[in-house]
């Protein structure tokens, strides 16, 4: 089976093309099996706002009190997987939404507690549930609230939680979609980028905030999958075979 795992920004759900749906279906009709997780950034932020809670981040991750959460599986659970599955619907493509709290579908442990509240990084993925999804001809789109542990629920940054399923999965593919080309170098895209390149790309303040977990989740997923891309939901991502954005390549493949 081969599997892409698609991560899709809260920053551009709303601006997702039709091209974007139609890089999709490509994808399935070559015989792709996709898996979604999603984001929804602005509109935390914005529910925050409306309950005059400050968002504070730390290296691209949000700081998550217990009011914060809340909100968070709100917005993610009630709105942003509704939305997604809707739209993908809309495209004609058979979509499932997943709270990923569920079933273990993502366990998490605490990052940090003291430093950032409830923020996880996955520690195990139910693939037996995501693969019978798949083999149902169904797309699983998840939310990226995961159990945590003595019952708790963790918020975790999108881009890791794809990175994980992609693991798990041992997808072929990680395609993380947001609201820009891939990785922009003083405006410019950056097709390619190694790890060492990426690395110095952050120490220099030119990779920041969220694009942060987003280059490294697609470095970190170099070690299991083929393919690791950041692409813009704006625009198609495949055409004829061909990938847009940043491409992610292990070091000895530019030597
Ligand atoms: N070098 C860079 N190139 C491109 N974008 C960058 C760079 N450095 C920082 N960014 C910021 O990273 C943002 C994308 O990450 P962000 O976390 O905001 O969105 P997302 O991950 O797509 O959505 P969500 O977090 O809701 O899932 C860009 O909109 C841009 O502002
Ligand atoms: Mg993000």
């Amino acid at each position: 089976m081969k599997t892409v795992v698609v991560k899709c920004g809260g920053s551009v759900l709303k601006e997702l093309s039709d091209s974007f749906f139609s890089s999709m279906t490509s994808l399935l009709a070559d015989g792709y099996k996709i898996v979604f997780v999603h984001g929804g950034g602005p509109e935390i932020n914005a529910m925050l706002e409306n309950m005059n809670v400050k968002s504070e981040f730390k290296n691209g991750l949000r700081v998550t009190s217990q009011d914060v959460l809340k909100a968070a599986e709100l917005v993610l659970s009630g709105s942003m997987n509704r939305k997604l599955v809707r739209l993908l619907e809309a495209h004609g493509i058979a979509a499932i939404g997943l709270q990923s709290s569920d079933q273990g579908i993502l366990t998490a442990d605490f990052i940090n507690k003291d430093d950032l509240g409830f923020v996880g990084d996955v520690t195990s993925v139910n693939q037996t549930v995501l693969e019978l999804i798949l083999k149902a001809g169904l797309l699983p789109v998840l939310t990226p609230i995961a159990k945590g542990p003595n019952g708790t629920v963790l918020n975790v940054n999108a881009d890791h939680a794809a990175g994980a399923a992609a693991r798990a999965l041992a997808a072929d593919h990680l395609l993380m979609v947001t609201d820009v080309d891939g990785v922009l170098d003083d405006g410019q895209l950056v097709p390619v980028l190694t790890s060492l390149e990426t690395k110095k790309l952050i120490e220099s303040g030119v990779i920041s905030g969220g694009m942060i977990p987003k280059v490294q989740t697609a470095l970190k997923a170099l070690e299991s999958c083929e393919h690791v891309h950041i692409v813009s939901g704006k625009k198609p991502f495949y055409e004829d075979g061909r990938w847009h954005g940043t491409q992610f390549n292990k070091e000895e493949e530019t030597i």
